[in-house]
């Protein structure tokens, strides 16, 4: 069986919650397409090429606790404005959307470029503050040297990167469900999601 959901949505949003306790749920794949943009960004720090890494990236060799740094993020969201980046991680994540057993993707452009096909389409937004603090409490959890202030101003600088770019520019997808996760909590937001994506599966069985 494919079948497929696509999760876009701004930074700390809780895209990747919602993808992994969704794809625990209905026993699906899952696949944080941040860590790509992060891993080339992370190569670029230590002096790459953006497009050579990008080109050469190992997908089965990304490790997410590493690469979950502000200064990793903003790299990525640097990279991920280049054509050339994105054209060449795009294979990888459409032939994972693709294996058998079904898959849940999460990121910018999934449900406008990767997947627009795919059965479900989210979109998972929350206010920028509220998100700034959340991403603020996970850094901070972590021990990594941030200021609440600090994580505001790169929630922000790359939600207009990501939103503003020539190129697969972050929007919510025509046919997308918006769920806007200001006001819940995770097992809330989890149930918003899983709600869809079970309709949707009863609406596949009953064909
Ligand atoms: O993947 P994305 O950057 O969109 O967000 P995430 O990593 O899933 O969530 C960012 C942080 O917000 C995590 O620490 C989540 O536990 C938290 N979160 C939350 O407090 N309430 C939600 N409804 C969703 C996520
Ligand atoms: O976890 P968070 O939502 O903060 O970021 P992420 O999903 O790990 O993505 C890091 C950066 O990669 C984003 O700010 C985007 O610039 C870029 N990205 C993208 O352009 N397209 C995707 N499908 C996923 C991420």
């Amino acid at each position: 069986m494919i079948f497929t959901v696509a999760i876009d949505g701004p930074a700390a949003a809780g895209k990747g919650t919602i993808s992994k306790a969704v794809a625990a749920r209905f026993g699906l794949r899952h696949l944080d397409t941040g860590l790509l943009y992060r891993a080339v960004g992370a190569r670029v720090l230590a002096g790459d090429d953006p497009v050579t890494a990008a080109r050469n990236l190992d997908p089965d060799e990304l490790d997410g606790a590493a690469l979950r740094t502000q200064a990793i993020a903003d790299a990525a969201s640097r990279v991920a404005v280049l054509p050339e980046v994105r054209a060449a991680l795009t294979d990888f994540q459409r032939a994972f959307a693709r294996l058998d057993g079904g898959a849940v993707l999460d990121g910018r452009d999934i449900c406008s470029v990767i997947c627009p096909d795919a059965d479900v389409l989210l979109f998972v937004t929350a206010s920028p503050e509220v998100r700034a603090e959340r991403r603020y409490l996970e850094l901070a959890a972590k021990g990594s040297d941030v200021t609440r202030e600090g994580v505001l101003a790169d929630v922000l600088a790359r939600d207009d990167r990501d939103m503003n770019r020539a190129e697969a520019p972050l929007v919510a997808a025509p046919g997308a469900t918006v769920i806007d996760t200001s006001e819940l909590d995770i097992g809330a937001a989890v149930e918003a999601a899983s709600a869809v994506v079970a309709l949707r599966l009863a609406a596949r069985a009953a064909r």
